[in-house]
């Protein structure tokens, strides 16, 4: 027994941390996993989360378990604060998650229990974690066409092309916003074409919300789930809290299940409660218990609101402050797609070994594929990353 086990393969993205953490070099810069750093370089605790906190601290009087389905208010704030007054909402239900992976890994093995094996697509490139969790799961991953490689953007035809192929007992899974890895989102078109595909194939979309706010403002960021939301008979969502509430650690998340009827949604979350009981039983209660009190109070609302919006303008200065530099130096805009790029992250489109080349020559860390995460880059470390990076390219 435990005689066959062989060591796993290290994490793509949470690898690179603890890789950096150890290089000795003073240039060092962790640019892998997907957290916003200040000027500083630190990632502090969203200001309305801590108030939240000092709120819990006086006012919480049990630790006693929640339940399965974790904080039910939270469940409802959250189903509010991303449907609004969308139709779907009254088929809507919510279970709190570990994190926003714990909400695609039951969604997953929901749609397994549902149609054994069935087809989930995925976009060609996506996030690290996406195939791994569906595979596990049961589901085959089959990829569409996304990420164009000659203008960093997304090949909408080729896009359309492949999701012609995706069936009645498929599901689609799109991002949000903020496209994870490569920062290239759709626009409002390809949402709406993708919506008509839907009803007209039948496929199940999967919407994994984790950037909201990041990419072009808060509302404008959910538009085109809005929009296909309101259309399909039955969609499946996973939120993230990590980084717009700034909650990483807490593990936050959400799963969303619309079905046709209320009765058919509160007939899976019955079966997600299940799956929930067959590994955690229930999630951690602090993080949803912090997003429930800021989102039912309307200055704290307002407070958190503008610290995302102001981690977001910071983010887009940093993007342009770099294709300016990049430009500068190179002479030429080969970089420019940068600045076009939504969220966090953006796919530089280098190769394989030039990402190794920028860890083991200049100590610069980025997720393989070349996954730079621009929310984690400081204004004074933007010279060498450029200096870094021209040279290996
Ligand atoms: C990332 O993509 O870097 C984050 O979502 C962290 C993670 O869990 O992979």
């Amino acid at each position: 027994m435990l005689d066959n086990i062989t060591v796993a393969q290290a994490d793509p993205i949470l690898s690179l941390s603890a890789a950096c953490r150890a290089d000795q070099r003073s240039q060092k810069i962790d640019l892998g996993i997907g957290v916003y750093r200040d000027h500083h370089g630190n990632t502090p605790v969203v200001q309305a989360i801590k108030i939240a906190e000092q709120c819990l601290l006086d006012k919480q009087t049990t630790k006693a378990y929640v339940g399965l389905s974790g904080n039910e208010s939270f469940n409802e704030s959250m189903i509010n604060f991303l449907i609004a007054d969308g139709n779907s909402k009254s088929r809507a239900v919510g279970v709190q998650t570990p994190g926003a992976s714990g909400a695609l890994r039951i969604l997953a093995d929901v749609i397994n229990l549902s149609t054994p094996g069935a087809t989930i697509w995925l976009s060609d490139l996506s996030y690290a974690n996406h195939a791994p969790i569906m595979t596990a799961a049961g589901l085959k991953v089959r990829y569409f066409r996304y990420f164009d490689t000659d203008t960093k953007l997304v090949n909408s035809e080729g896009m359309i092309a492949d999701l012609k192929q995706a069936g009645s007992k498929d599901v689609v899974l799109l991002h949000g916003c903020c496209h994870n890895p490569t920062g290239a989102d759709l626009g409002f078109e390809d949402w709406k074409t993708i919506t008509k595909l839907a009803q007209k194939q039948g496929f199940l979309p999967f919407i994994d919300m984790a950037y909201q706010g990041f990419g072009s403002s808060m509302q404008e960021d959910v538009q085109g789930f809005r929009y296909l939301a309101e259309q399909v008979e039955s969609y499946v969502v996973t939120y993230s809290c990590s980084k717009n509430f700034g909650l990483y650690r807490e593990r936050t998340g959400l799963a969303i299940v619309v079905g046709k009827t209320l009765e058919q949604s509160l007939a899976i979350k019955s079966r997600l409660l299940e799956i929930a009981r067959g590994t955690y039983t229930m999630p951690p209660d602090h993080g949803a218990a912090l997003v429930d009190i800021i989102l039912r109070d309307d200055s704290l609302t307002d407070n958190w609101l503008s610290e995302v919006e102001s981690m977001r303008q910071r983010v887009k200065g940093l993007r342009t402050q770099l294709v300016n530099v990049l430009r500068e130096k190179s002479g030429n805009s080969v970089f420019d797609f940068i600045a076009q790029h939504q969220g966090m992250f953006s796919v530089l489109g280098i190769s394989s070994e030039q990402v190794k080349a920028l860890s083991e020559q200049h100590g610069i860390y980025i997720v393989g594929g070349g996954r730079v995460n621009m929310a984690g880059l400081q204004e004074s470390q933007i010279d060498y990353f450029a200096d870094s990076l021209l040279a290996v390219s």
